[in-house]
């Protein structure tokens, strides 16, 4: 592994100071690099290497990975392993499946409260999304004051949101018990109460669904805003699409190696952090052409494998891909109608937890209003304002 090529600087200095930097200046050095983290790591973004390490659960393990460092991830699936994973996948996966998540639509759609006037995009993402979660999730029973409370760590920088919370967590777990208790028809919490770990599962669900979701909402409203033409119900899925390749809230996937293994060509000692890079692979030329350009055409024949990875791929794919697409195309929907215009902001990406706009992103939004009814008496409609 000592052969790869670095990038150049003290590497944990500079993963704590600007990781995307570190990861352009490493994919400049190669398509497998290493870094000097607090554990010996190695990333790749080509396809072979996407597949490689996401095709493997068992070389590569959750465990003691980037994830656990965020109490908002250590736990429930995210957390768990080969064997127990697959028992846990398997009983999650068929609430969240495209059609199993169709009857939230309506729901979702009631909470959204899209903005009158000029609005900060990431700020109105995070409350229409903690609203959207708290209905397909909770049925809207969770206490709107609470979810913002847990959530709220999640916005801040780094390292706000790996600090542990004991107190605030054990107030999110009775909130999802009580909802759990006696949970409300058609909610998620209602498909998943009889799993083992429930609340667990929920509280992740939660966390990863949040910001995650927000951030990108805010993205696509900014481009949206920018580019009038793709802003109409039906080419939606290909601005989520190509929304989700130029920024993957999900920058950087981390792997542990249990066993020394070799990677699209490359020896692994055991023990080696094993990463792949969404963004990296997102924003590779050889991959894609123009790659920081927006264009959503570019989906017109599909998303190809293993070189689009928004939701990672593989066996431990994103649980909730489906759920945040539906929250993505029914939040945005108001905004295909009446005036959106971006007003000022910085859409760059940085890193946090997941990969967030530099911000603010200031937007005004004028619905299309209903036209007035026609007056019945002529003299009336003629008559001067007073
Ligand atoms: C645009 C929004 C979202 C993005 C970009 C995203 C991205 C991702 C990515 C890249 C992973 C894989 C991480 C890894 O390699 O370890 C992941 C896993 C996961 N996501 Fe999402 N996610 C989103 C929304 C959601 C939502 C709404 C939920 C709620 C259900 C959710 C729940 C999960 C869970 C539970 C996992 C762990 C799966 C496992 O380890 O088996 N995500 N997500």
């Amino acid at each position: 592994m000592n052969q790869l090529p670095a990038p150049p600087g003290a590497h944990l200095w500079r993963w704590t100071r600007d990781p995307l930097a570190l990861l352009r200046d490493g994919a400049a050095a190669g398509p497998v690099f290493r870094l000097r983290l607090w554990r010996p790591a190695v990333v790749g973004y080509r396809p072979d290497w996407n597949r490689a390490v996401l095709g493997d659960l068992d070389t590569f393990r959750s465990a003691r990975s980037l994830s656990g460092l965020t109490p908002y991830l250590a736990a429930g699936v995210v957390a768990a392993d080969v064997p127990g994973h697959t028992a846990r996948r398997d009983a999650l996966n068929p609430h969240f499946h495209r059609r199993a998540l169709l009857p939230h639509e309506d729901r979702l759609a009631a909470v959204v409260l899209p903005p009158d006037g000029p609005f900060e995009a990431l700020s109105w993402a995070a409350g229409a999304v903690r609203r959207m979660l708290n209905a397909a999730l909770f049925g809207d029973r969770c206490d709107p004051a609470l979810l913002a409370a847990f959530l709220t760590p999640l916005d801040r920088p780094l390292p706000w949101p790996l600090l542990p919370r004991p107190r605030l967590f054990r107030r999110m777990d009775a909130a999802i018990a009580a909802v759990l208790a006696r949970p409300p028809a058609g909610s998620l919490a209602a498909a998943v109460a009889g799993l083992p770990d429930a609340a667990a599962e929920l509280r992740v669900a939660l966390a990863a669904g949040y910001d995650t979701t927000a951030h990108t909402l805010a993205w696509a409203l900014w481009h949206l805003a920018g580019a009038p033409r793709w802003r109409a119900e039906e080419l939606l899925p290909a601005v989520t699409d190509e929304i989700l390749r130029l920024y993957p809230a999900g920058w950087i996937g981390s792997r542990r190696a249990v066993r020394a293994s070799v990677v699209a060509g490359v020896p692994v000692p055991a023990g080696t952090l094993v990463l792949y890079s969404p963004l990296l692979t997102h924003r590779d030329p050889d991959q894609w052409p123009e790659p920081d350009a927006f264009r959503p055409e570019r989906f017109a024949d599909g998303r190809p494998a293993w070189s689009y990875l928004p939701f990672s791929a593989g066996r431990r794919t994103c649980l909730g891909a489906h759920l945040a697409r539906l929250m993505l195309r029914v939040a945005l929907r108001p905004f295909c109608t009446g005036d959106l215009r971006a007003a000022a902001g910085d859409p760059a990406p940085a890193a946090g937890i997941t990969l967030r706009p530099a911000g603010p992103l200031t937007l005004e939004y004028r619905p299309r209003r209903a036209r007035p009814a026609r007056p019945a008496d002529p003299l009336a409609a003629a008559a001067p304002p007073r």
